[in-house]
């Protein structure tokens, strides 16, 4: 670690009343200087509650938005202005309004992943943690359009019994992940218990022992009596398992799951963020005001 950097990080910090908040994909030396690290989920809600003036959130671009959307009035920065999501990026608002008008009453539920502007077209957002007991919160005669991730679409699908209309979209890092690296890990690791993000595809997920958020995997692992597990996820969260579980082995399931745009923020950047006050990401406010009803209504259905 660059201790200089680091002090000159902690020494703006302090000026400007900020908070670093980062996701548990990032970068371990990220991780290590963050107030706060979790996953969607965790982030959102630390983003509602901070005290402080500024959020450097080291993450991609949806997850500022949603910062900026849940903390109006604070400033919020992505230290990189190109780390987006593809998968948020794969349905627009306007695709949206067109899948609204082919099923007009269903409730419209939509994965934290994706843009403001989405989030406003929807009735619920909802993160990979929360995805299943929102869905099952809902009316069941309603019939249910879910956006954009098919497959946590999917995982919701078969937790929940329901059929749903499902958007294609889908994460590039994790579709990485094959049922062959699940298998050949087993073969290695014949007493490890297998951990999937409900973003990998099916296959993957079927041959996983859990299936869990990123959040969730760190507490399930802290509680779980295992020595080893293989992880089916975006590389970043085996540093934050290691740090917060010694007890156990963390095996990558995939060496290429590794979200590129994740990786993009790093300490220099977060430095000039707070130096420059870049990049900041706001939300208009006729979106902000109904995206939020969206994400509100998560918390509300679902009490932290
Ligand atoms: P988690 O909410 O599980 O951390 O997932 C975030 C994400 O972006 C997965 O691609």
């Amino acid at each position: 670690m660059n201790t200089k950097l680091l002090d000159k990080v902690n020494v703006l910090k302090k000026q400007r009343n900020a908070v670093i908040l980062a996701h548990n994909y990032q970068a371990g030396e990220i991780q290590d200087i963050a107030d706060f690290t979790g996953d969607s989920l965790g982030l959102s809600v630390e983003a509602s509650k901070t005290d402080a003036e500024v959020i450097v959130f080291c993450g991609v671009r949806f997850m500022a938005e949603t910062a900026a959307v849940l903390s109006p009035g604070k400033t919020v920065l992505l230290p990189d202005k190109d780390a987006g999501c593809p998968l948020a990026d794969m349905i627009t608002a306007e695709q949206l309004r067109e899948l609204k008008s082919k099923h007009p009453d269903a409730i419209v539920v939509c994965y934290v992943n994706s843009t403001a502007e989405v989030k406003a077209e929807s009735d619920y957002c909802c993160t990979s943690s929360n995805a299943v007991e929102l869905v099952k919160s809902l009316p069941e005669e309603r019939r249910i359009t879910f956006v954009p991730d098919q497959h946590l679409g999917r995982h919701v699908e078969e937790q929940t019994g329901r059929d749903l209309v499902l958007w294609p979209g889908y994460c590039l890092t994790h579709v990485v992940i094959t049922e062959d690296d699940i298998r050949s890990a087993k073969q290695n690791y014949p007493d490890a218990v297998v951990m999937a993000h409900p973003e990998c595809t099916e296959p993957v997920k079927a041959l996983a022992d859990e299936i869990l958020s990123t959040g969730q995997m760190l507490k399930f692992a802290a509680r779980d009596t295992a020595r080893r597990f293989i992880v089916a996820t975006e590389i970043g969260i085996i540093h934050a398992l290691n740090k917060a579980n010694h007890h156990a082995e963390y095996i990558a399931a995939s060496e290429r799951a590794v979200c590129p745009n994740m990786k993009l923020v790093t300490l220099e950047k977060v430095l000039w963020a707070l130096e420059e006050m870049k990049y900041t990401v706001s939300v208009p406010e006729a979106v902000s005001v109904k995206a939020k009803k969206a994400l509100d209504r998560m918390v509300e259905v679902l009490p932290q």
